[in-house]
């Protein structure tokens, strides 16, 4: 199998993206995390790439033409798959046309449903039954775009915000690797 180049993402904890590194390595996992991009300076995150010897780039999302600056590094790097993994910033139009390929994001809720921050609290706040995580294409909308991978759990009375954080967590990391090797199931 031929490994699609793939580059992540991330604002903040990089629990995600710690997880698809480790997925990578597998032989048959279809992609090879080959840059990482981080619009936050101080997130713990970048350790991850540190560590695993992976090239990555801090760039600062209050500036005019950063999304160019990534255009260039994705170019340079040939890579086919962004996965966005909290990174917290809404892609724009201009770079998704740029960059021409796929997109994906994944969002801590049963997407269309909660939208945006505070997904837990808002979650536990409605009396809903079930929550979980969604992988979509990105659009140029926040948290928007087809829905190509889903999993839920249901709520335990005694959940939790923090406990609705770290069950859905882990169904992230199971979830967002699925939807990558689905989308490459057929090449
Ligand atoms: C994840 O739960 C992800 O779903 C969420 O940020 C967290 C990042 O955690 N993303 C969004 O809310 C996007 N709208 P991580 O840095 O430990 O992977």
């Amino acid at each position: 199998m031929v490994k699609k180049n793939a580059c992540v993402f991330i604002s903040g904890r990089g629990s995600n993206l710690k997880s698809l590194i480790n997925k990578s390595r597998d032989y048959n996992f279809p992609i090879n995390i080959k840059l990482i991009i981080c619009n936050n300076e101080s997130a713990y995150g970048i350790k991850h790439a540190k560590k695993n010897s992976i090239p990555f780039l801090i760039v600062d999302s209050n500036n005019k033409i950063f999304e160019r600056k990534i255009i260039k590094e994705i170019k340079r790097f040939k890579i086919s798959l962004i996965c966005l993994a909290g990174y917290m910033k809404i892609i724009s139009k201009n770079f998704i046309k740029s960059f021409g390929k796929l997109i994906i994001n994944i969002h801590p809720s049963l997407l269309p449903k909660y939208k945006g921050l505070n997904t837990y609290s808002r979650v536990l706040k409605n009396s809903e039954i079930m929550t979980g995580c969604t992988v979509h294409i990105v659009n140029e909308k926040l948290d928007d775009g087809k829905i190509i991978a889903q999993k839920g759990f249901y709520i335990s009375s005694k959940d939790d915000a923090k406990d609705l954080e770290r069950k859905t967590q882990k169904l992230e990391y199971k979830t967002y690797a699925e939807a990558i090797i689905n989308l490459y199931r057929y090449d």
